[in-house]
């Protein structure tokens, strides 16, 4: 067996998913939900996909990746998830090399999902306007950046999503796609419409159908073209004790509405 190199991020991953990072560095360190030890001293003799026993716990050594980092982050507001961040980012064409705005950055649920697809010739801001959401987010994408093999140029602005014109012309020009998740994204359209190209999106987070209306309104009063709006419903199934599968007793939960807009060319005046 190798070891891996000094200072690698490694998840120890339960048989279930969960997982535990660290980083293959002298010392020791606290992992909450596995304890004290020293991850040098730990990992010493083992490589990915070993297996390894901490304390009770019987754990496979993987390579972590969005999902592990996903586990293991601090949260602090509440946050996207893999279900609508990644119906928004196949729907809005977001990929290597996108310039992309997204806020409230909160503790980055959204923005994790988003960087991870970026590549090293994206560019992200993110927007944040209170400094304790801020932090957590931050640190959020920090661990990521060390993790994943590629992460894109990020700015974390703080400020208020409606008045980023400037940032975001300095920054890259113009945008590929900006997605709002803020109280009133009504409110916050009108500021973002002049900074995308013609043909990019934005997307409005809607928890509830009076958010959905009013931001349907506004993109629509700003000449955009509303593409896709509608929610995502995710039911899980499992595997039945007497055989076969069935959708499981967990309740489908809702998160928020999605509203998806185009940036076309004005219609000419008769
Ligand atoms: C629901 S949380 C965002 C969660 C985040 N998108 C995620 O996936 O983790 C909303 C965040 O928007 C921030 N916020 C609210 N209004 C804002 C504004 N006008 N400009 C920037 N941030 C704002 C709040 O402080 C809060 O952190």
């Amino acid at each position: 067996m190798e070891d891996g190199a000094d200072g690698e991020w490694v998840a120890l991953r339960e048989d279930d998913g969960r997982a535990y990072l660290l980083r293959r560095v002298p010392g020791e360190v606290k992992v909450k939900g596995l304890g004290r030890f020293d991850a040098d001293q730990l990992l010493s003799g083992y490589s990915f996909g070993d297996r390894i026993t901490v304390g009770q716990k019987s754990l496979t050594v993987v390579d972590p990746a969005l999902p592990e980092a996903r586990r293991n982050m601090a949260r602090r507001a509440q946050v996207i998830g893999a279900k609508d961040a990644g119906f928004l980012i196949s729907w809005m064409g977001i990929g290597v090399g996108s310039r992309v705005l997204e806020g409230g950055h909160g503790s980055a649920g959204l923005a994790m999902h988003i960087a991870n697809v970026l590549g090293s010739s994206g560019t992200l801001i993110s927007v944040e306007s209170r400094p304790e959401h801020a932090v957590v987010g931050k640190a959020n994408m920090e661990r990521l950046g060390e993790v994943i093999p590629e992460f894109p140029e990020w700015h974390l602005v703080d400020g208020d999503l409606g008045e980023v014109g400037n940032a975001v012309r300095e920054i890259c020009g113009s945008l590929d796609a900006a997605i709002i998740d803020v109280a009133e994204p009504w409110r916050i359209v009108p500021a973002i419409e002049p900074l995308l190209r013609a043909g990019g999106r934005v997307a409005c987070y809607c928890p509830t159908t009076i958010q959905l209306e009013k931001s349907w309104e506004s993109v629509q009063s700003q000449g955009l073209v509303v593409e896709w709006a509608g929610e995502m419903i995710e039911r899980k199934w499992v595997k039945a004790s007497k055989g076969g599968v069935r959708p499981g007793n967990q309740p489908m939960g809702h998160t928020a509405f999605l509203l998806i807009a185009a940036k076309i060319a004005p219609h000419e005046e008769e």
